[in-house]
């Protein structure tokens, strides 16, 4: 059984992986507005990536006999400068996102709930992963400075990118 503070907690984070969702959807909508659809693909995967994040909390909090409660998801920005703009966003929302799991890591462990806290150890991994791709691309955006030819390259490359639940998903 959840505490009531855990279960609020982790209904904040329903919001915010659903909040995720929406961001990089948003972004999605951004690259195929400026001509790069495979940048477009992968947002379009990140945002399918972040809807599993959300059920899979949705799913756990039933499972542990609380009430999921849906709030309101506030609007995500709708225009980035360039597409190192877009990824300088998605590094910092994920290392966010990164902040609001180990808060939920350090309650779970001062209430002795070591079933949300085994469950919250997949998140720790997922977004050491996280993070480390949007710095990945983040990188190689910031060695081409946005070059056209570039982002032609990375645009084919980032086409490629497929959605595939994990195996414990
Ligand atoms: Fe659900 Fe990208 O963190």
């Amino acid at each position: 059984m959840l505490s009531p503070k855990m279960e609020a907690a982790l209904n904040n984070q329903i919001n915010a992986e659903y909040y995720s969702s929406y961001l990089y959807l948003s972004m999605a909508a951004y690259f195929d507005s400026i001509n790069l659809p495979g940048f477009a693909n992968w947002m379009r995967i990140q945002n399918q990536e972040e809807m599993l994040h959300t059920m899979k909390f949705f799913d756990f909090v039933s499972e542990r006999n609380g009430r999921v409660k849906l709030a309101a998801i506030d609007g995500p920005e709708t225009e980035w400068e360039s597409p190192l703009a877009a990824f300088e966003a998605t590094l910092a929302h994920e290392q966010h996102v990164t902040a609001l799991i180990n808060k939920l890591v350090d309650l779970a462990l001062a209430e002795s709930d070591h079933a949300t806290n085994n469950f919250l150890q997949w998140f720790v991994a997922e977004q050491v992963e996280e993070e480390a791709t949007a710095d990945g691309i983040l990188q190689q955006l910031r060695l081409m400075k946005d070059a056209p030819g570039g982002l032609f390259m990375m645009d084919r490359e980032l086409g490629q990118r497929v959605f595939t639940p994990p195996a414990d998903a």
